[in-house]
C-alpha cells in the first residue's frame, strides 16, 4: 500500500516553507525581475483550480507610462481625501514599487458564477504570489480605492460594466520581510462526528 505523504518528507517541508514563508511585502529592492519569471508566474496562476474551467483571469501588465498614470490618479484621489502632503507620500511610495500586475475577473449576471469567478481568481493570485515567493520575489496585493475608481478602468483600458479588479500586485525582491502570526490551527477547526 502506498504511504501517505508525511510532513517529515524533504518535499513536504519545504513546500510547507514556502506557504508559511511568504509574506506581504511592502519594501522592495529596485532590482529588476525578469520578464521571463513574471509569465512563468502568470502561467503558474492559470492553473489554479475553477469551476467549469471558466478561466475568468485576466492579467494586465502595465509599463511605465500607465504605471505613471496609476500613481498620478492614486496621488489625486489622496490629495483629494487627505491633502497634499499624503498625496505626494502616496506618490513617493507608489514609484518605488518595481514591479505591477493588475488581475481582472468578468462580471456576470448569474451572482453564484461571479462569486464562483472571484474564488478562482483569489486562488491564482495566491499561486502567482507563492510561485513569485519561492523565486525569491516577494509581493503585495492591495485593493486600494484607486483599482475601483472610473478613471483607473479607463487608464487600464477595461470596461467597468464587464469586469471588475480582483487586485492590482506590487512585486519585486524584497527590502524588509514582516513578521506574521497565525491562529492556531485547532482554535480554527471543528470536527464533526
Ligand atoms: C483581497 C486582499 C486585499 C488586500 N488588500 C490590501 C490593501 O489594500 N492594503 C494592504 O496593505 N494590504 C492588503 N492585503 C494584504 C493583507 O494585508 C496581508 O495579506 C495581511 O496583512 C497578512 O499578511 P501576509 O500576507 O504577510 O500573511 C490584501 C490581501 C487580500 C487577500
Amino acid at each position: 500500500m502506498k504511504k501517505a505523504p508525511s510532513y517529515e518528507t524533504r518535499e513536504l517541508r519545504e513546500f510547507a516553507e514556502v506557504l508559511h514563508g511568504r509574506r506581504t511585502i511592502d519594501q522592495f529592492l529596485q532590482t529588476p525581475i525578469p520578464d521571463g519569471l513574471v509569465y512563468e508566474a502568470i502561467e503558474a496562476a492559470t492553473w489554479a483550480p475553477n469551476h467549469y474551467v471558466s478561466e475568468p483571469w485576466r492579467f494586465i501588465l502595465p509599463g511605465k507610462e500607465t504605471v505613471r498614470r496609476i500613481i498620478d490618479l492614486s496621488a489625486e484621489i489622496v490629495t483629494a481625501a487627505k491633502g497634499t502632503e499624503l498625496g505626494e507620500h502616496k506618490r513617493r511610495t507608489w514609484s518605488e514599487k518595481p514591479g505591477w500586475l493588475i488581475v481582472t475577473c468578468p462580471h456576470c449576471d448569474d451572482a453564484l458564477r461571479e462569486r464562483e469567478d472571484y474564488a478562482a481568481c483569489c486562488t491564482a493570485v495566491q499561486n502567482f504570489m507563492l510561485y513569485m515567493w519561492k523565486a525569491g520575489v516577494g509581493s503585495k496585493w492591495t485593493t486600494g480605492p484607486v483599482t475601483r475608481d472610473a478613471r483607473f478602468f479607463d487608464i487600464i483600458g477595461v470596461n467597468p460594466e464587464a469586469a471588475f479588479v480582483v487586485g492590482m500586485l506590487w512585486f519585486g525582491y524584497p527590502k524588509v520581510t514582516p513578521t506574521q502570526s497565525r491562529t492556531a490551527v485547532n482554535d480554527v477547526v471543528t470536527e464533526l462526528p
